[in-house]
């Protein structure tokens, strides 16, 4: 587990310069309030997106930024941008994998959002954030846990607990789920995303992927690491340690906290986010997920724990249902049957190359695609 006690980022007084990857996206416009909110502390030098170019070139003009890109590969040149030290990586799906890989083998900062590059890439990725403060946790589960470990030894961590709100659908069984629509899921109890992300929300996929995620961040065997429901998203994440103790973090569900986190760390600067009142809260529910109804969470552990290529066919399997879903072509439970049947037909090898694991994401989108046109 990387030790996040070491303060390395220096806190001089010239702007850090970022490049925001998918800069239109949800992470990507919250990351320029952020910027916003800190002219003196930020200074955007570079921003992509994938079809919405007119909000970009408003972003563009806004912040004063002379370099855009316009889709995955454009970015890269980004990426490699003289002036860049921090590429916040705001891209969804595996289409971010090669980014985060280059931004960390270009010596830059990678702030990730992108939680699809760990699901997939883990074994590449994980070896280039080689010190402190190289490869900085967005997802605000992981930017808890991150939190929870600053001056903590990690020999001295028993449990991860990663905490999920459940879902528009918590509650919900099987004949009810199995009619639920895109419109239903999209109206998530919590926190305002992206489509794909609020749908892997709705299945527990997404929590799916974040225990893959805490799996290579933290080096954290799967079998330490615990899912929470807690339906309020006030805990954004819990970790155990050898003694009992257990550290929260606890704070409004504002995404700009964690995006600020990122990029501020080892400092804390303040930020417009509501402080929360905590006797005006009520009472916070806690318990188990219900993995019987909603089965893509253990399918993602499931691919976790066998390893190699299986996250990435997983992962590619997830994104080609969830667009269908989205598209109103396909029913809320074939979202799981597609991943399990994908994962059946695929024959895991050990990660060695980008390519490799392109190679394996398409060969799964072409068999998820393939079940998708007999199921419909
Ligand atoms: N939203 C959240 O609260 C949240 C929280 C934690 C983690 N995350 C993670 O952060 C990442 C981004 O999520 P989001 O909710 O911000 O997604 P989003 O709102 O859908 O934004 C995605 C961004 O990526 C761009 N993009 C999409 N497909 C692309 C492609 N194939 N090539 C290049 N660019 C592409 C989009 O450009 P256009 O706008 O031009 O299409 C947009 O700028 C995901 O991995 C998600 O799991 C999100």
């Amino acid at each position: 587990m990387t030790s996040c006690s070491d303060a390395a980022a220096s806190s001089s007084s010239a702007p850090r310069k970022i490049v925001v990857l998918g800069s239109t996206g949800s992470i990507g416009r919250q990351t320029l309030e952020v910027a916003a909110m800190h002219p003196d502390k930020l200074e955007v030098v570079g921003l992509s997106c994938h079809r919405n170019t007119a909000l970009m070139e408003e972003q563009a003009a806004r912040f004063g930024v002379r370099h855009t890109a316009v889709g995955a590969e454009e970015a890269l040149e980004l990426v490699h941008l003289d002036e860049a030290e921090v590429v916040v990586n705001a891209l969804v799906g595996a289409a971010g994998l090669r980014a985060s890989v280059e931004t960390l083998s270009f010596g830059r900062v990678l702030a990730l959002a992108n939680k699809e590059s760990l699901v997939v890439g883990g074994d590449l990725i994980m070896p280039l954030a080689d010190a402190p403060g190289r490869l900085m946790p967005v997802d605000s589960e992981h930017g808890a846990i991150y939190q929870c470990l600053v001056g903590e030894d990690a020999r001295e961590v028993s449990r991860l607990w990663v905490t999920a709100s459940g879902g528009p659908f918590r509650g919900k069984t099987r004949e009810e789920l199995a009619r639920v629509t895109a419109a239903d899921a999209l109206a998530h109890p919590t926190w305002n995303m992206g489509r794909k992300i609020t749908i892997d929300s709705s299945t527990l996929m997404n929590k799916g992927l974040e225990v893959i995620e805490a799996h290579h961040l933290f080096q954290m065997p799967y079998e330490r690491i615990e899912v929470l429901v807690q339906p309020q998203s006030a805990i954004h994440s819990m970790v155990e340690f050898t003694d009992g103790s257990v550290k929260a973090h606890l704070g409004a569900t504002d995404m700009r906290i964690p995006i600020q986190y990122a990029l501020s760390w080892p400092e804390r600067w303040p930020s417009p986010a509501e402080h929360v009142d905590f006797r005006t809260m009520g009472p916070l529910g806690l318990g188990a997920p219900d993995t019987a109804a909603f089965r893509c969470l253990d399918l993602a552990i499931s691919a976790g724990k066998t390893g190699g290529t299986m996250p990435a066919a997983m992962n590619a399997a997830n994104e080609v249902a969830v667009a269908a879903f989205l598209e109103g072509v396909c029913g809320f439970l074939d979202i799981e049957g597609t991943i399990q049947h994908v994962m059946e037909h695929h024959a895991p090898q050990e990660v060695r190359s980008l390519e490799q694991l392109e190679a394996v994401d398409a060969e799964a989108r072409t068999r998820a695609e393939e079940h998708l046109a007999r199921v419909r």
